[in-house]
């Protein structure tokens, strides 16, 4: 084991012995004293090179602890969220009314006065929100509730409350979005309003439902997808046909769609828009592919549209 070096004397205490050496002995004494002192006390003040300890600024990588490098990589397929039981589809539009607007509806003196003056009677603008797909998924599974998540100015809800009234259905339509579009989507809605940084697309939505006179069969979830998704769960708000069209990188489409799934009733159908977009690499295309291969599911296209069929 290597050996602790003495204390090294304070500096005042050094300069004194130096001067001692130098009155007590002879000329060449003195000297050669000196010199051994000069030595020792260098040695003695010299940086150990088992004392070094890396700056701040060390770019020293941080190695993965223990724990973080046992952690299995399916934790990333690990939805745990657990649903309570579904409740009866003449019960969700109230559930959804109590839960998120505290009873009261907010389509009640919809448009409030600060805010008619900054909206259009009707302004929609959709993708693919007419597609082929909307129609033959409703004639097939004539669902009693619908979640759309990802709804913008309400294209594709108002295009399904259109079809479901065509067929005589009583559907509930929820639409989850928090409203806010994207960074950068004024720029192609240059008509829309932002008072102090809040753009009126929640308000503009509503006032499209309230012109396609909708809004008994339209309700809305102004959060983010992932959060509104666990809610249903948690309070058993349950549909037959759910459509994911919100984020369309990998991982919000991979969130959307596994959080969505556990709250589609068994033998009910989950689709969505962007099978073909080239964003993040394909994302949504990817998360779709990996979801049907992980949960033995098959996933069919119409037109843009991925659909899978739950089992
Ligand atoms: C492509 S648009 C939906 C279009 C609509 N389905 C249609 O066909 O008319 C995507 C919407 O998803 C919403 N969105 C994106 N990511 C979201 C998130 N994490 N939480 C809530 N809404 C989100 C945006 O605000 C935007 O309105």
């Amino acid at each position: 084991m290597k050996q602790e070096p003495p204390p090294l004397p304070p500096q005042h205490h050094r300069k004194r012995l130096m001067v001692f050496a130098l009155k007590k002995f002879t000329k060449p004494t003195s000297y050669f004293i000196l010199l051994l002192l000069t030595y020792y006390l260098g040695y003695l003040s010299a940086p150990s090179s088992t004392s070094k300890k890396p700056t701040s600024t060390s770019r020293i990588p941080i190695r993965a602890t223990a724990t973080s490098s046992a952690a299995p990589v399916a934790d990333h397929n690990s939805f745990s969220i657990q649903c309570v039981d579904p409740v009866n589809s003449e019960k969700v539009r109230q559930t959804v009314l109590d839960r998120v607007f505290h009873g009261i509806s907010p389509w009640q003196n919809f448009p409030p006065a600060h805010v008619s003056t900054l909206l259009r009677q009707n302004r929609i603008k959709g993708w693919g929100s007419t597609g082929a797909v909307f129609d033959n998924l409703i004639r097939r599974v004539r669902p009693k509730t619908i979640i759309e998540v990802g709804t913008f100015l309400g294209a594709s809800a108002l295009h399904m409350a259109k079809l479901t009234r065509k067929l005589g259905l009583e559907t509930q339509i929820l639409c989850i979005d928090d409203f806010r579009g994207w960074p950068g989507f004024l720029d192609k809605f240059r008509e829309m309003k932002m008072v102090n940084g809040d753009v009126m697309l929640m308000y503009q939505f509503m006032q499209n439902v309230v012109y396609a006179n909708a809004t008994e069969s339209v309700l809305f979830l102004p959060f983010s997808t992932a959060s509104a998704l666990d809610k249903l769960c948690e309070w058993g708000v349950f549909a037959e046909l759910i459509e994911v069209d919100a984020g369309h990188d990998f991982h919000s489409a991979w969130t959307d769609i596994n959080k969505a799934y556990k709250i589609l009733r068994p033998g009910g159908v989950i689709f969505g828009h962007d099978y073909f977009t080239s964003a993040d690499n394909k994302g949504v295309r990817r998360a779709v592919n990996m979801f049907a291969r992980l949960n033995h599911l098959r996933v069919q296209l119409d037109g843009q549209h991925w659909v899978i069929e739950s089992n």
